[in-house]
């Protein structure tokens, strides 16, 4: 039987894109779900006949209410997998626990350096000479958890925020579809509070020096 995801998102959506473009073996992208009814990505699910939910946080009263209301869609399709993809909403501790072990994020950082927002500025500021990106399972506390899979690009003489992040998010759309792949395929898995990965999911591209899982 294969393995159902559901995928969160808030705005464009590419990450998603490339997780729904991989074909993943033994995988159903059964919603794509985002906090904005008008996010370019739910537009670009619905062109390609996958289901979409907007439920706009702005709705409900509280953090909890609006949580609570995700549960429910999220629940309606018995996922094996919820992908954050993009989804710009701080989630309660108790959504982060009833998904705990099944619900991975991608953060434009190499984690645990600059959780949070303005990830690439962070990093110029710094005079960081690398930068990249993390897949991790998520756990109540924002932008850490477990790690799955980092990459690694050079951070270059001149670069602003937007070049940076440029390159940094041509390398998540590698990193993520293989994460959620090797998750699918039961390569990897969380195994206590560590990840363990069996060596076949290790990508074997011209980039693996810079990506690893
Ligand atoms: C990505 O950089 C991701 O790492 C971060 O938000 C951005 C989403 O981009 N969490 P997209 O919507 O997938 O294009």
């Amino acid at each position: 039987m294969k393995k159902k995801i559901v995928i969160l998102i808030s705005g464009r959506g590419s990450n998603m894109q490339a997780i729904v473009e991989a074909n993943i073996p033994n995988a159903e992208i059964c919603a794509i779900v985002s906090n904005d009814a008008q996010a370019e990505g739910i537009a670009w699910a619905k062109a390609r006949g996958l289901a979409t939910h907007g439920l706009d946080h702005k709705e409900f009263p509280s953090r909890e209410a609006f949580d609570q209301a995700l549960i429910k869609v999220i629940d309606f399709y018995r996922p094996d997998l919820v992908v954050l993809a993009g989804f710009m909403r701080i989630l309660t501790t108790p959504f982060c626990l009833r998904y705990e072990g099944r619900m991975i994020n991608i953060h434009p950082s190499l984690l645990p350096s600059f959780p949070g927002l303005y990830t690439h500025q962070k990093a110029l500021d710094l005079g960081c000479k690398v930068a990249g990106a993390t897949v991790h399972f998520v756990t109540p506390q924002l932008d850490h958890g477990p790690i799955i899979a980092q990459a690694v690009v050079p951070v270059l003489s001149g670069d602003t925020a937007d070049d940076l992040g440029k390159r940094i998010l041509a390398i998540e759309h590698q990193i993520f579809p293989k994460a959620v792949a090797g998750i699918i395929a039961g390569n990897i898995r969380l195994d206590d509070k560590r990840v363990c990965v069996i060596n076949d999911a290790a990508p074997t591209d011209a980039n693996s020096q810079l990506i690893s899982f």
